[in-house]
């Protein structure tokens, strides 16, 4: 049998963790996969984690499965983060094995309600289509951002929605866009509320980054006012950036809605996708967020250390869109972006010069890791793209 299957490329984005790993120059820099780094090149584990593992470790007595949707109580924690303790819907969530397993069963549930279609902004994170076209979802695509003038096409987005039919789905992303860094005001929100709610449209809003962009709150006040305004929409919520706990996979999908039955029949669905995919997801993640939500001194450690990775985010941001000076045309929009990423407009061939020639890592897209910088070798860093 396996020799009637063809041999798979590497996912480019995870194959850069490898390639960097391998490369013996001292000077490397690796602006590749999402993951948040200090200064020291280092993605530590927050205070407040290790303090919830330790305190799980003593205090837990069996590894009996928890529920088929995972622990109502890890949820209800997340929803308020997320929407609020004052959201006006009734959200039916389901943990997930992060939140590309909340996305999938997004793309699961969209397909199982027969719409079949999902609309993208371009460009998005490269797996979003991944994920869509695996679930068997046809997906359309509107313009998001353009990356050679640095600029949001919020215009061009409105008007390819107005194409949408009723029922079809539109994937957003709550903050801290992925790869472009380019956030959506509180009007540009408004405005696309308006248009799905006129044509009917689902939106699956993606929230992977809260506490990075413009706030712990700023961060999802567009996804909380479009979820209040819409009768119906999809929420996929990540935890392993906000929490540091990438590889415990943690997540959850929420699906929200201004009438309680709805919600409900929508995790029944959601449950059983779940069952014949991988049953129930993992515990250890969610019962460290949990431990966190719910302890107001890990809490607020918490919060304090996510609030210094915003801040380093944001300084570096700015020294390198300074250090880039004039480089590209609208470069300094790099400073006022937001999160992890931005897209440079490189060629494939700038891509692998820097690369080969300077040890400088990020994928053939052109998106870099801000977090990958070091203030310290900032300078450096911008002078290498000035030279391309
Ligand atoms: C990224 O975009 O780099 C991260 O979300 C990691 C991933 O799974 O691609």
């Amino acid at each position: 049998m396996f020799e009637r299957l063809s041999r798979q490329p590497d996912d480019p984005l995870l194959a850069l963790i490898g390639i960097f790993k391998a490369d013996p120059r001292p000077d490397k820099v690796d602006l590749g996969v999402g993951v948040y780094r200090d200064e020291a090149g280092n993605s530590p584990i927050f205070r407040a984690v290790k303090a919830a593992e330790r305190s799980i470790w003593e205090s837990q007595s069996s590894k009996a499965y928890v529920a088929p949707e995972g622990d109502q109580a890890f949820l209800d924690l997340l929803w308020s983060m997320v929407g609020g303790t004052a959201s006006p819907v009734h959200a039916a969530g389901v943990q997930t094995p992060g939140g590309s397993g909340a996305l999938r069963l997004a793309a699961d549930l969209i397909r199982q309600a027969g719409t079949g279609k999902i609309w993208l902004g371009l460009p998005s994170w490269p797996n979003h289509a991944g994920i869509f076209a695996a679930a068997g979802l046809e997906i359309e695509t509107y313009p998001y951002f353009d990356v050679s003038s640095q600029t949001l096409q919020i215009d061009s987005m409105l008007e390819a929605l107005q194409r949408a039919q009723a029922g079809d789905a539109v994937l957003l992303h709550a903050s801290c866009h992925n790869p472009t860094g380019a956030p959506l005001s509180a009007e540009d929100w408004t405005r696309i509320t308006a248009v799905i709610t006129a044509r009917g449209l689902v939106p699956l809003i993606d929230s992977a980054y809260q506490g990075f962009g413009a706030g712990f709150d700023g961060d999802v006040v567009g996804l909380r006012a479009m979820v209040a305004a819409v009768p119906e929409a999809l929420v996929a919520v990540s935890c392993s950036k906000s929490f540091g706990l990438y590889r415990e996979r943690t997540g959850a999908l929420f699906a929200t809605a201004s009438a309680e039955a709805a919600a409900a029949t929508a995790r029944s669905n959601l449950v059983a996708i779940a069952r014949t995919s991988y049953s129930m997801p993992p515990d250890h993640g969610s019962a460290i967020v949990k431990t966190i939500l719910g302890t107001p001194e890990l809490y607020d450690d918490w919060r304090s250390e996510l609030d210094s990775m915003r801040e380093r985010l944001t300084a570096l941001r700015h020294s390198f869109a300074a250090a880039l000076g004039e480089r590209w045309s609208n470069s300094i929009a790099i400073g006022r972006q937001e999160g992890m990423f931005s897209v440079l407009p490189l060629t494939p061939a700038e891509v692998m010069s820097l690369r080969e020639k300077h040890a400088v890592y990020m994928p053939t897209s052109g998106r870099i890791n801000i977090a990958g910088l070091k203030l310290a070798d900032v300078t450096r860093v911008a002078g290498l793209f000035r030279a391309l």
